[in-house]
């Protein structure tokens, strides 16, 4: 039997996208509270009033204006706001993943309701409470909670007032919050990840962006004052309780050279470490890797980096490294013909490969190919916690759902990790994306769906938010059921 006895079978969802209850019990917005849906082709606008009171709209990436502020404006639907409500339907969702079997769930904890505006000193009591009473359920059932503590969702007072993670401040703000879940939950969680998609920032540094050198030096000293503040996270949360297991948490894309032109293949090996390693080797090794040097002076970079800073680097190493995949992308110095373009992805169609429809490369062997190729690398215990597949679901009149092109999409990623765990790789658990329909981080729809469990809701919040088995649940529970024996 491939997967080992105590694999961490479960599912994953991320705070901002499920929970709503947005202004609740103290909580504070983040940035998806200012975000307005989307769709494959459309982006997702941040709404925002400008220092003569007019509204106006920016897409990601795009600065804010002096004197502007974000604001939610009445002629906007904000998805985020609802989410599936989980917030308040935290205790049903939770029965139905026992249903399933889950031994694990990777859940985030909004920052902005433990810290509503992000700077204070003292944490919202019932933020914190709220979260213990979710762990103590899960706990209930047996399920261990996979925490990230940061899900794309830094406060949006820190963002007007602070700048975000362009300022060193936010390090000490980070360090509080996660300091907090640490104390708070000794006892009730112990696998906790750090950022979710760390590389993001570097990875899909979008055309809106100021691509200047200035652009890049801001993208990479984000990305500094992430890891440090990752770096101190991971030393508390070891002295806090030494029984926590702490990662970081990788969006895995597996590159391909497009043509076997050498060139190609140098520009791919590139792209694997520009948008890859570079986050995961400071991460796992707990220093800047000898390529970084190229890739700063490429844009001239120049980084605000202390002694103290690397120190921390190197004490504050993660424990596993985890990864989202969804799909792989092929990298080319050439003129392409057939290009795919969707939410996250773009490049050369790879002719070998079938496509969801929001254009995102359908590739279980890369899934394969990752696991094989990160645990060589780093050789600490690895974790798939995010996969899945995005999908228009019909619900037939009877209220069935026949999902097969989700059961063949995991059967066929999960017998790839099968393989890497034959050949070797310690992987110790694999939580698909989505066990529940959420809000899609990228479009902001609801109507693309990932979960196991379907969720009466559509794009503009209107439904009933009943929860349903798809079938899916019913294949996924026996998965878990057999261990990974039968993937029917
Ligand atoms: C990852 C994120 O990028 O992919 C999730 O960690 C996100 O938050 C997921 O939801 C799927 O992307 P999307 O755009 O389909 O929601």
């Amino acid at each position: 039997m491939s997967f080992p006895v105590d694999f961490l079978w479960g599912g994953a969802t991320a705070a901002n996208q499920v929970e709503g209850a947005w202004n609740v019990d103290g909580r504070g917005p983040a940035l998806t509270d200012v975000t307005t849906g989307g769709t494959v082709d459309a982006p997702r606008l941040i709404t925002a009033i400008d220092k003569d009171g007019r509204h106006f709209t920016l897409t990601r990436g795009e600065k804010l204006p002096e004197g502007a502020r974000y604001a939610v404006l009445d002629e906007y639907y904000y998805p985020n706001h609802n989410g599936v409500d989980e917030y308040h339907r935290y205790a049903e969702d939770i029965a139905l993943f026992a249903e399933m079997g889950f031994r694990t769930y990777r859940m985030s904890i909004s920052w902005s309701r433990l810290f509503p505006r992000g700077d204070e000193k003292e944490p919202n009591k019932e933020g914190v409470e709220h979260y213990r009473k979710v762990f103590e359920e899960l706990r209930k059932y047996n399920i261990e909670p996979l925490v990230t503590i940061w899900h794309f969702d830094t406060p949006l007072y820190l963002e007007e007032h602070y700048g975000g993670w362009n300022n060193r401040q936010l390090i000490d703000f980070y360090v509080r919050f996660a300091t907090t879940c640490f104390t708070e939950y000794k006892g009730l969680v112990k696998y906790w990840l750090t950022f979710n998609e760390i590389n993001n920032t570097i990875m899909f540094f979008g055309p809106k962006q100021d691509r200047s050198n200035a652009g890049y030096t801001a993208a990479y000293q984000q990305l500094h004052y992430q890891f440090v503040a990752s770096a101190k996270a991971v030393q508390i949360g070891h002295a806090i309780d030494p029984e926590n297991m702490i990662g970081c948490m990788i969006c895995g894309i597996t590159n391909y050279p497009a043509t076997c032109d050498p060139k190609d293949i140098l520009a791919n090996r590139h792209t694997w470490e520009k948008n890859i390693f570079y986050c995961g080797d400071v991460q796992c090794f707990g220093a800047y890797p000898t390529y970084a040097e190229r890739l700063w002076k490429e844009h001239n970079v120049e980084l605000d980096i202390t002694e103290e800073d690397l120190v921390d680097l190197m004490n504050g190493t993660v424990d596993m490294y985890t990864f989202s995949y969804y799909m792989s992308s092929l990298v080319t110095t050439h003129k392409v013909k057939d290009m795919v373009s969707g939410n996250f992805s773009s490049g050369a169609r790879n002719e070998y490969l079938t496509y969801s429809d929001w254009g995102w490369a359908l590739d279980p062997d890369g899934l394969q190919y990752y696991l094989e190729m990160i645990y060589d690398r780093y050789q600490i215990p690895v974790m798939v916690v995010e996969n899945g597949l995005g999908a228009y679901d019909t619900v037939e009149e009877d209220g069935s759902i026949h999902d097969d092109y989700r059961i063949d999409y995991y059967r066929k990623h999960i017998a790839a990790m099968e393989k890497a765990i034959d050949n070797g790789v310690d992987c110790i658990g694999y939580t698909t994306w989505g066990c529940i329909d959420l809000v899609s981080a990228g479009t902001g729809e609801l109507r693309k769906r990932y979960g196991f469990i379907y969720v009466d809701v559509d794009d503009e919040g209107k439904g009933t938010y009943a929860r349903s088995r798809k079938d899916s649940f019913f294949w996924y529970r026996n998965v878990i059921a057999t261990n990974g024996e039968d993937l029917g």
